[in-house]
């Protein structure tokens, strides 16, 4: 029997309008619509293995193929730092990834070998990135988890790497990705992904080509999860308010996308990371993710959002983390990555750019 290996390079994302909040925590619904922006070399390699017996196993190794040799956006991939309950959550979705493939094979035509989705796993990951550092290795892992969790039940693998130029294949894929991971379904489009519900789905935007920097803060592990950060900020006076004004907002925010108004795209994203992160300081009891250099960073970029600044503001946000996200125009990449290392010449900085979702391959082991 010919041996194979399967491997999938998911991205993370960067929100510009938060999921934060859900209405049903098993499945990981939100309580209100998001939009992200895909990202390229920030991501997660997963390889699958099948191996005797049932068991799916994390081995702390990088996975075997041959682009993981190519460093990541100003990081090396390594293999992230795995335990108990991390690897408990990672087999519960690969189990819940090959029984939801069943259903969706049949929808699109391919054909499920039962014999394969029983079989063990043997899982090597690895990140571009520090992981749990606000750069969302959850929804890259997961969106890559899931891609090679399915493709390792795929009778024909191949006919699997057809079927992941369907868009709607990809969708049902990023559906199940949800349930291990919310924000892990918009990682599987780009490069602007809009998630309501169930579903996630690319944007048409005008917007111009993007370059993307991460202000490195801090890359230690955060204190507060994002799962008890969804549970949290329900605590905050502040959040009635959101659900009723976010609507809105997101509704401003797609329009100013598709109509490539770049500025209107970082003052409402602006906006809505203070307003996350208000509602972590103010629930009760509060929490932050910020570290001083989080703060220098806002000082920094305040300016450039008052209406006498004649420097079109960057897009800036943050994940549930410390660190800060840039978003700016391709053509302004040097000039932006100048300003950055003037202002903070001791931070390490990432740089990526937008990107189309995740990818699968499949090779023959010897
Ligand atoms: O997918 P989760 O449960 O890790 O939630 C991520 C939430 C944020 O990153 C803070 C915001 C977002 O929309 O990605």
């Amino acid at each position: 029997m010919r041996r194979l290996s399967f491997a999938s390079r998911a991205p993370s994302n960067i929100a510009l309008i938060k999921y934060m909040g859900k209405t049903e925590s098993a499945l990981n619904l939100p309580e209100n619509a998001s939009l992200s922006m895909t990202l390229d070399a920030l991501s997660t390699w997963v390889e699958a293995t099948p191996s005797v017996g049932s068991e799916v196993r994390w081995i702390p190794e990088l996975p075997r193929v041959p682009e993981i040799e190519r460093v990541g956006a100003g990081a090396a991939f390594a293999a992230p730092k795995l335990e108990g309950k991390g690897v408990e959550r990672l087999a519960r979705h690969v189990e819940r990834a090959r029984t939801q493939a069943r259903e969706v094979f049949a929808r699109f035509g391919l054909e499920f070998d039962a014999d394969a989705a029983s079989r063990g796993l043997e899982l090597r990951s690895a990140n571009s990135f520090p992981a749990a550092s606000g750069i969302a290795s959850s929804a890259s892992a997961f969106a890559a988890i899931t891609t090679v969790a399915a493709h390792s039940c795929a009778r024909d693998p191949d006919a699997f790497l057809r079927a992941l130029d369907d868009v709607d294949f990809r969708r049902a894929l990023a559906r199940i990705s949800r349930q291990g991971s919310g924000s892990s379904c918009r990682s599987f489009e780009g490069p602007f992904v809009y998630w309501e519900g169930e579903e996630a789905r690319a944007l048409e935007t005008g917007m111009p080509a993007l370059a993307h920097f991460v202000l490195l803060i801090s890359s230690e592990e955060k204190k507060t999860s994002s799962s008890a950060a969804h549970l949290q900020i329900k605590s905050s006076p502040l959040w009635p308010a959101r659900l009723q004004h976010l609507g809105e907002r997101t509704a401003r925010m797609t329009a100013a996308l598709a109509a490539g108004r770049v500025s209107d795209v970082a003052r409402l994203a602006w906006t809505e990371a203070w307003e996350m992160h208000s509602l972590f300081h103010t629930a009760e009891p509060p929490f932050s993710y910020w570290q001083p250099g989080t703060v220098a960073a806002l000082q920094w970029l305040a300016p450039f959002f008052e209406s006498n600044s004649t420097i079109e503001p960057p897009i800036a946000t943050l994940d549930a983390g410390p660190n800060v996200h840039l978003i700016v125009r391709a053509s302004d990449r040097e000039l932006w990555r100048a300003r950055i290392s003037e202002r903070f010449p001791e931070l390490k900085v990432l740089e990526d750019q937008p990107g189309a979702g995740a990818i699968a391959r499949v090779r023959s082991l010897a």
